[in-house]
C-alpha cells in the first residue's frame, strides 16, 4: 500500500511540474465524448506510457492520453482511455487516475460512457444523466486499508452525483432543445452484455441502465470529496419481450451519433464548473 500510495504522489507531482497547473475540472473521456479531446485549445498532451508509475490502457478505441487545456475557453484535464475491470486491472488500477487527479487539485469530475437501457421510455441514442448508482462489481474500490490522506472509512454515498450540476445539465439542454433522460446505472463487470433474465433483474432492482464501467471511478472520486457529474449514451435497449442482440460495433455507431449533444453539454458544464 505504501508502494501505491507512493506511486500516487510521484504521479500527480510529475503532471504537475509537466502540465504547470491542473485545472480543477477533469473530464473521463468514455464512449458519447471520444473525440472531445480534438477540440482542446491551447492543449499539453502526455501518454500514460510517458507518465513514470502511471498505468497503461489496452483496449482498442481506448488511447491512453492525458490532456490539459481549453475546452470552449474552460481549462480542463482530460483523460482518454481509462481501465476497465473486465480488461483484468484489480480495482486500485481501475481507479489509480481519479486519487493522482484528487492530488494533483481536481475537485470536479465528469464521466461519459455507453450503456444498455432497460426503461421502457428510453430509445437508442438517448443520453442518460446518471442520479444515482447500484455497484454491483464483485470487488469493492475501497476495499482494504482505508487510505486517509484522501477520504473517511465509511464514505457517504447520498449524494454520489451532484444535484447541483444534474439541474444545470437540465436547463443546458432544455436551452438547447436536447432531450435528456435521468436515472440509475447499475455497474456490472461485463465483459458479456445482458441476458434478458439479467435485463429484467436489473430493472426490477432499481436500475435504468447498465454499464461496465463509471461506478468504481465515481465511488473513490467521492471518497476524495470530488463533486461528480456522469452521462450514459444509450446505445441498445434491454426491454421485455424484445431480444437483444448487441455489439461493440453497434454501440460504438450509437455512442458517436449522441456525440455533439454529450458535448455540448459537458463544454457548458466546464464553463459553469469553472465560473461556480
Ligand atoms: N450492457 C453493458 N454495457 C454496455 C451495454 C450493455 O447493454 N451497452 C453498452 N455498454
Amino acid at each position: 500500500m505504501k508502494d501505491y500510495i507512493e506511486r500516487i504522489e510521484n504521479c500527480a507531482a510529475f503532471l504537475t511540474d509537466f502540465f504547470g497547473t491542473v485545472p480543477s475540472t477533469a473530464i473521463i473521456l468514455g464512449s458519447g465524448l471520444g473525440n472531445l479531446a480534438n477540440e482542446l485549445t491551447d492543449v499539453k498532451s502526455i501518454a500514460y506510457g510517458e507518465i513514470p508509475g502511471f498505468p497503461v490502457s489496452s483496449v482498442e478505441g481506448h488511447s491512453g492520453i492525458l490532456s490539459c487545456g481549453k475546452l470552449d475557453g474552460s481549462p480542463v484535464l482530460v483523460m482518454q482511455g481509462r481501465f476497465h475491470f473486465y480488461e483484468g486491472y484489480d480495482m486500485k488500477t481501475v481507479t489509480f487516475p481519479v486519487r493522482v487527479m484528487s492530488r494533483t487539485g481536481v475537485k470536479h469530475l465528469f464521466l461519459s460512457n455507453a450503456a444498455g437501457g432497460m426503461n421502457p421510455d428510453f430509445s437508442v441514442g438517448d443520453i442518460m444523466v446518471i442520479t444515482d448508482h447500484i455497484n454491483l462489481f464483485p470487488e469493492h474500490p475501497l476495499r482494504g486499508k482505508n487510505l486517509d490522506m484522501f477520504g473517511t472509512r465509511f464514505p457517504d454515498m447520498g449524494e454520489a452525483y451532484s444535484a447541483r450540476l444534474t439541474e444545470k445539465a437540465f436547463a443546458i439542454a432544455d436551452e438547447a432543445g436536447i432531450r435528456l433522460q435521468r436515472g440509475v446505472y447499475v455497474g456490472s463487470q461485463g465483459p458479456t452484455y445482458e441476458t434478458p433474465a439479467e435485463y429484467r433483474y436489473f430493472r426490477i432492482i432499481g436500475g435504468d441502465a447498465v454499464g461496465m464501467s463509471t461506478v468504481p471511478e465515481v465511488i473513490v472520486a467521492r471518497h476524495c470529496g470530488m463533486e461528480v457529474f456522469a452521462l450514459s449514451v444509450i446505445t441498445d435497449l434491454g426491454l421485455e419481450g424484445v431480444v437483444n442482440k448487441c455489439s461493440h460495433e453497434e454501440v460504438q455507431r450509437a455512442a458517436a451519433a449522441a456525440e455533439p449533444r454529450m458535448s455540448h453539454i459537458i463544454k457548458r458544464l466546464a464553463a459553469y464548473c469553472c465560473r461556480n
